[in-house]
């Protein structure tokens, strides 16, 4: 099964991760510090930002536009590499993300 990354200032989360399950979900699912989805995946709360790599931007389908408003509203920077990890489906191959220092 894929591995997703979640890679923290403190220290990295490996986990696994069926294919098609939403990173924040993923995330949630195995306690990783660092990802809160308040919203329940709804892009309505940026509360799972993370940031991917250039690298693997065109492993994850095209922001839509909730996500790029909801985007507006993140507790740490807004960078170019900036996404909400609610509406990334994890890809059929391992992949890293950045989390954020805060949300
Ligand atoms: Fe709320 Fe992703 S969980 S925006």
């Amino acid at each position: 099964m894929p591995k997703v990354i979640f890679r923290a200032p403190d220290g990295d989360w490996a986990v696994d991760v069926p294919p098609g399950t939403p990173l924040m979900q993923a995330a949630l699912d195995r306690d990783v510090e660092g990802i809160v989805g308040e919203c329940g995946g709804n892009a309505m709360c940026a509360t799972c930002h993370v940031y991917v790599p250039e690298d693997a931007a065109d492993d994850f389908p095209p922001m839509g536009e909730a996500e790029d408003e909801m985007l507006n509203c993140t507790a740490s920077e807004r960078r170019p590499s900036s996404r909400l990890s609610c509406q990334l489906p994890a890809p059929e191959h391992d992949v890293l993300v950045d989390l954020p220092e805060e949300q």
